[in-house]
């Protein structure tokens, strides 16, 4: 499992930073050990540390090394980081109550406008039902802080609420405010919060930025940005530089769970097997426990299928959509073809006339990575004055155009894979340029082959809001079905992904006389942010909602359908499946006032995780307490009270599935709703009852469902559908997703 940051265009550099040695001459590396501990024990920081220790005993440090020990974590689970030998490891086994021990692995990092796109609106309806998220503390995981940005100015921001127990590690001339009220910083290599990359900056504004007036980007994209909780408050914990070491997330979670954040950001992660080898779970797990909604990115693999990340239950995952906000630049064809696709780079002073066009993979037939238009690829060919085509690959796509301008080209057109389709991005090129889809591509290839004199232009047509086929699935974004607990459909909710503009610490247009610069960027790490704002709004107009109520209240309000109030379409403008769209895209209105929740506490997780079979101590690795299966109850994954259903038909399982739920009245006292069903094709589903009559508030009620598999003829695959509750005023909705194997 590598943990990224879910930036689409960050590429993860993986190197030693310090590799040493142990006194027999083995190399460390950091392992993460999970231990045990006499009962009673391991309550005080103190207890633990020499507890702790008791495993390093046997271990010779030579004269001048630093400790072992890097971290000792308390709350996430038992158990500490240290540099060892893979021999120090062994012998450490041996040991009273030791339980394992794994290198530690890398993970990578996978707006003026998407408020408004939300329905946030300044004085009016949830934005001032929930007072901006005024209170309420976002945990933001990201690659640090660029503190002296306006996003994060404290003007018109109260003091951090009184349980606030976070530091500012800040040096002397820069200081916390009531903003961003803490930061910390977790790399052993670092030295400080502030953010080198810009990806925490981008995400933490995006979560909860103050109004500044007049931002863009080039001109483009003009407006008010703002974050989504414009008065929460943020705590920053540097996790990531070139990547995301599990140790140190793993820390920074144990101590935001000390420091009191209501909701935690993480727009990164990797791939797991199962949920007790997942750090962030695990995290999460202990978080959920404290009233701590977890809100991650789904991860930039689509839009291939088992391509999620962070699958658990208790987390929030976020896949991501378009915004109906294009930044359009026009390819104009020698006969007269144009296409649209986008840049963040507009120059106004490109002159229209038409210059040869060339593909990148035509130049030189012998170097396969020519049509990518690499740095050394493209070394020592002349493109002067030519506008020259690169398909989008591996390499980030703003280097491409580095490389392009380094060999003297004129303007580029980016090209899409066959998987991307549609998606196109607008970015801060460094020459005129355009990416358009792949079957505009096709035929701009087409149009090369068919001419002996090939032309172009790009016409830049700067902003374009109103884009009626958004919402769309990103391409990037990536899809169930879950890997770990395949019965639990996750993506959980879409939110903006695409071309999300929000603060950057350094100008992208060598701008050198403002502070208040942006950037527009794109990944699941954009989406997740605003999921978490959503939350913090939540948080604040709901305090007594549970992470699951919060989480429940966002799904079951979701849209199904984009502008045009057709289905949500994916990537090659298909309707998309609930494996790319889980619930919806989030409605954030609509999830204030959801009418019906299915809560969980977190002892409802017990019999669901022992009905995955896991072992006592496996389970006990989540729950941070011993576990006895075997005098649980167990129950299948679709048993769970979670906001949507997902099952399996197959040869091991009974071709007649019944579930409960519970669901919550948060609604008005007296109120009744009625059953709705879509069911899957081949899929017969029957719910009793069909009308539930709540007479007060909290009060809760059980239904079940039948799910029968009509014949054993059906296809193999997926099917879907959904069942809803409606009442006079709203309709709670959860989608079905059913694999047939
Ligand atoms: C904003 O919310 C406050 C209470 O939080 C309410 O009194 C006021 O009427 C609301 N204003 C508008 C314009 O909805
Ligand atoms: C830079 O930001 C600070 C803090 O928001 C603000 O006070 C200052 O006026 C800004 N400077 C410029 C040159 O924009
Ligand atoms: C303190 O932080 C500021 C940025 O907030 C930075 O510009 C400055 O160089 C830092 N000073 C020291 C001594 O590290
Ligand atoms: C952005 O919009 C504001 C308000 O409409 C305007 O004053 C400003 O000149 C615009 N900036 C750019 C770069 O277009
Ligand atoms: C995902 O699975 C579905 C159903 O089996 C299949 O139709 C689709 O092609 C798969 N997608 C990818 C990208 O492999
Ligand atoms: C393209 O359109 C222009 C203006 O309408 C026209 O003058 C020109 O002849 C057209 N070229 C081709 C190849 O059709
Ligand atoms: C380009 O080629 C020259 C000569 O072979 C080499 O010195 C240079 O490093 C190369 N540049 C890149 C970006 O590969
Ligand atoms: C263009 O021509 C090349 C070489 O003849 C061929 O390989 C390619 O498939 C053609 N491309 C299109 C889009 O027609
Ligand atoms: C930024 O500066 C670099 C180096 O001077 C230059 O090559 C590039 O074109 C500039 N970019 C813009 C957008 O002006
Ligand atoms: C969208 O993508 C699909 C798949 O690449 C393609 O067939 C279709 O023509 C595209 N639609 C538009 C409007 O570009
Ligand atoms: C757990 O084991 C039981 C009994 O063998 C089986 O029915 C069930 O499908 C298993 N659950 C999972 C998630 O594998
Ligand atoms: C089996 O189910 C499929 C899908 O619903 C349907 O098309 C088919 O007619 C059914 N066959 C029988 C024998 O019921």
């Amino acid at each position: 499992m590598g943990f990224m940051p879910f930036l689409t265009f960050i590429c993860m550099l993986n190197f030693h930073l310090f590799q040493t040695f142990a006194s027999d001459g083995s190399p460390l590396e950091t392992y993460i050990v999970h231990v045990d501990g006499p009962d009673g024990v391991l309550n005080r920081l103190d207890d633990l540390d020499s507890w702790y220790n008791t495993f390093l005993s046997t271990i010779t440090v030579a004269s001048g090394e630093r400790n072992r020990r890097i971290y000792s974590y308390r709350n996430v689970f038992k158990g500490f980081a240290a540099r060892l030998s893979a021999d120090e490891v062994k012998a450490m086994e041996d040991m009273p109550g030791f339980i394992s021990a794994r290198p530690e692995r890398k993970l990578s990092l996978h707006t003026t406008h998407s408020p408004n796109f939300l329905g946030l609106n300044q004085n009016m309806g949830f934005w001032n039902e929930s007072n901006y998220g005024k209170g309420v503390i976002i945990g933001v995981l990201d690659t640090g802080i660029f503190p002296d940005h306006p996003s994060f100015s404290d003007e018109g921001m109260p003091p951090p609420p009184a349980k606030w127990k976070g530091k500012c590690d800040f040096n002397l001339t820069t200081k916390c405010n009531n903003k961003i009220i803490g930061a910390r910083y977790f790399n052993s290599f670092d030295d400080s919060p502030l953010d080198d990359d810009g990806h925490g900056t981008h995400t933490a504004s995006t979560a909860a930025g103050n109004f500044v007036r007049g931002a863009n980007v080039f001109g483009n994209a003009n407006g008010t940005a703002v974050g989504i909780a414009p008065l929460a408050h943020l705590a920053i914990y540097k996790v990531c530089s070139l990547f995301c070491s599990e140790s140190d997330i793993l820390a920074a979670m144990d101590t935001a769970i000390d420091d009191g954040v209501d909701v935690l950001s993480l727009s990164l992660g990797g791939f797991a097997n199962s949920l007790y080898d997942d750090s962030i779970a695990l995290g999460a797990y202990s978080a959920m426990e404290q009233g701590i909604l977890v809100s991650c990115s789904a991860g930039n693999a689509g839009p291939y299928n088992f391509s999620l990340s962070n699958e658990a239950p208790w987390i929030l995952t976020v896949g991501a959509s378009t915004i109906d906000r294009k930044i359009r630049a026009t390819a104009l064809l020698g006969d007269n073809q144009t296409f649209d696709g986008e840049s963040t780079f507009q120059p106004m002073d490109f002159p229209p006339t038409l210059l040869p066009l060339v593909y990148a993979g035509m130049l030189n037939t012998s170097d396969p990575d020519i049509q990518f238009c690499t740095a050394e690829s493209l070394n020592g060919t002349d493109l002067r004055g030519k506008i020259v085509v690169c398909e989008v690959g591996i390499t980030t796509r703003i280097s491409k155009g580095i490389a392009v301008k380094e060999a003297g080209g004129a303007a580029m057109i980016l090209v899409n894979p066959a998987r991307f389709a549609n998606l196109t991005l607008s970015e801060s090129h460094v020459l005129p340029a355009t990416h358009v889809s792949y079957a505009d591509g096709l035929k701009i290839k087409a149009y090369i082959n068919s001419t002996s004199t090939p032309t172009a232009t790009i016409v830049f047509r700067g902003t374009i809001i109103g884009d009626d086929r958004a919402p769309v699935v990103a391409a990037f974004s990536s899809r169930g079905p879950n890997w770990v607990s395949r019965n639990i459909l996750k993506p959980d909710i879409l939110g903006p992904g695409v071309n999300i503009l929000a603060a950057w610490p350094v100008s992208v247009e060598n701008n050198t006389n403002t502070n208040a610069t942006f950037n527009i960027i794109s990944g699941t790490s954009m989406s997740c942010p605003h999921l978490s704002g959503i939350a913090a709004l939540l948080k604040s107009s709901h305090p007594d909602w549970s992470p699951a109520a919060i989480k429940s209240a966002i799904m079951t309000t979701a849209d199904v359908v984009n502008l045009a109030q057709n289905p949500i379409e994916d990537e090659r403008f298909l309707p998309a499946n609930v494996f790319a769209t889980g619930s919806g895209h989030v409605n954030p209105s609509r999830a204030n006032d959801p009418g019906l929740i299915y809560d969980l506490q977190a002892e409802d997780y017990i019999p669901y995780l022992c009905g995955l079979n896991y072992t006592n101590r496996e389970v006990g690795s989540i729950l941070q307490r011993r576990v006895n299966c075997s005098a649980e109850s167990r129950i299948p994954e679709t048993q769970l009270n979670y906001p949507s259903f997902a099952l399996t038909f197959g040869v091991f399982q009974p071709t007649v599935q019944t579930y409960t739920r519970t669901v919550t009245n948060v609604g008005e006292p007296n109120s009744s709703y009625v059953v709705e069903i879509v069911p899957p094709p081949g899929i017969d589903v029957l719910v009793e009852p069909t009308k539930l009559d709540f007479l007060e508030v909290n009060q809760k009620l059980q239904y079940q469902v039948t799910f029968s598999r009509l014949n054993s003829t059906t296809s193999i695959g997926f099917v879907q559908g959904y069942l809803k509750w409606n009442s006079s005023k709203r309709s709670v909705r959860s989608p079905i997703a059913v694999i047939l194997r």
